[in-house]
């Protein structure tokens, strides 16, 4: 509309005065923030941005291509991946502990990122190097490293942070979301022709399937579950409520599954099954810091659960968590 408009005009204005003619490094994870700062950046500068987006396998079902299709595909921008699966899953081989998983992935991911990022500021054919580096930090991320720090006063689980990342690197920092809440946020995404389906989404840890797969993170319970979680998914959002009109994916907060990787035996024609199990996880907050499991309807349940057993080979249980927080947390772990 007309004042989103004005805004992204003035603010493409500021991110050119800011930068000029020098070229910046972004982080694209395909979260929300992310994801709108690289679009609004991209408009302001083009080319004089580049995207590093670090995939460590650890994603949903396609959830890279998509990345890659809407990034470099439809925006025209310049887009590095770095395929760094193996070597996450290689160092989480034997690694149960929940807050050892974070460590390593987070560290993981930061040095990776940095490696990429000292490439591109080192400059290559064409490109003289990058001297800033963009992050989508929005307003209340800003509040919460200033002190007020009041909702998170006990560490349940320690979130990776990427702070100070632009002094080691010695770039400077642009953050043109600083300013905007949340919902300005997701305005501005769609304004700027993101899919309201990207803008729109649940939360994603950072860590992904790593803190859904329970103990040992390996290749084969990541497949599985990341085609049991897309069939959860798709099922919510198809799935309408008659009274409200909305889809079940959007009257819940966060909705996945969980791997279990314990067997439970089951019987498929003829035959007997021992395979895994998976829990699907759906809660309504407005916080994420206490949240009720959502009444899903048992129609939408009983769909959800026979497609998973039906075309995930492997999987023979589905269970329905109905925890809420406090006591139990959103994630399994
Ligand atoms: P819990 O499980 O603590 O989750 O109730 C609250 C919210 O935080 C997200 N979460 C994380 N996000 N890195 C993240 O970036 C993490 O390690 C992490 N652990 C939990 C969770 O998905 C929920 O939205």
């Amino acid at each position: 509309d007309w004042i989103m408009g004005d805004y992204i005009a003035e603010a493409v204005a500021k991110i050119r005065e800011q930068v000029g003619d020098e070229e910046v490094i972004l982080g694209l994870s395909g979260g929300v923030d992310s994801s709108v700062a690289a679009a609004l950046i991209h408009r302001a500068i083009g080319d004089q941005l580049t995207c590093v987006f670090v995939d460590h396998g650890l994603l949903r079902l396609n959830e890279g291509d998509m990345v890659m299709d809407m990034f470099a595909g439809k925006l025209h921008a310049r887009v590095i991946r770095v395929d760094a699966s193996e070597l996450f899953l290689g160092q989480l081989a034997g690694v149960t502990d929940p807050e050892k998983k974070r460590k390593i992935i987070g560290g993981l991911f930061v040095d990776v990122f940095k490696a990429e990022a000292a490439k591109l500021k080192a400059g290559d054919g064409g490109h003289k190097g990058a001297s800033f580096l963009a992050q989508g930090t929005i307003y209340p991320d800003v509040v919460e490293s200033g002190g007020t720090k009041t909702k998170k006063a006990i560490t349940i689980k320690s979130h990776h942070n990427v702070g100070g990342l632009p002094e080691q690197l010695g770039l400077k920092l642009l953050e043109p979301l600083r300013e905007l809440f949340k919902d300005e946020v997701r305005a501005l995404g769609v304004a700027l022709g993101l899919p309201a389906e990207m803008v729109y989404r649940h939360p994603f840890p950072g860590p992904g399937l790593g803190v859904r797969i329970l103990g040992e993170v390996k290749k084969d319970y990541a497949d599985l579950l990341r085609r049991a979680d897309a069939i959860f998914i798709e099922e919510l959002r198809g799935w309408k409520d008659e009274a409200t009109g909305k889809n079940w994916y959007d009257l819940t907060s966060q909705a996945f599954t969980v791997f279990l990787p314990v067997k439970s035996v089951g019987v498929m024609g003829d035959g007997r099954t021992y395979d895994y199990v998976v829990a699907l996880r759906a809660v309504q907050t407005s916080d994420f810091m206490t949240a009720d499991w959502a009444e899903l309807p048992y129609g939408l349940l009983k769909k959800v659960s026979g497609r998973i057993i039906n075309e995930v080979r492997g999987i023979n249980r589905v269970t329905y968590d109905v925890s809420s927080k406090p006591p139990a947390t959103i994630e399994w772990e």
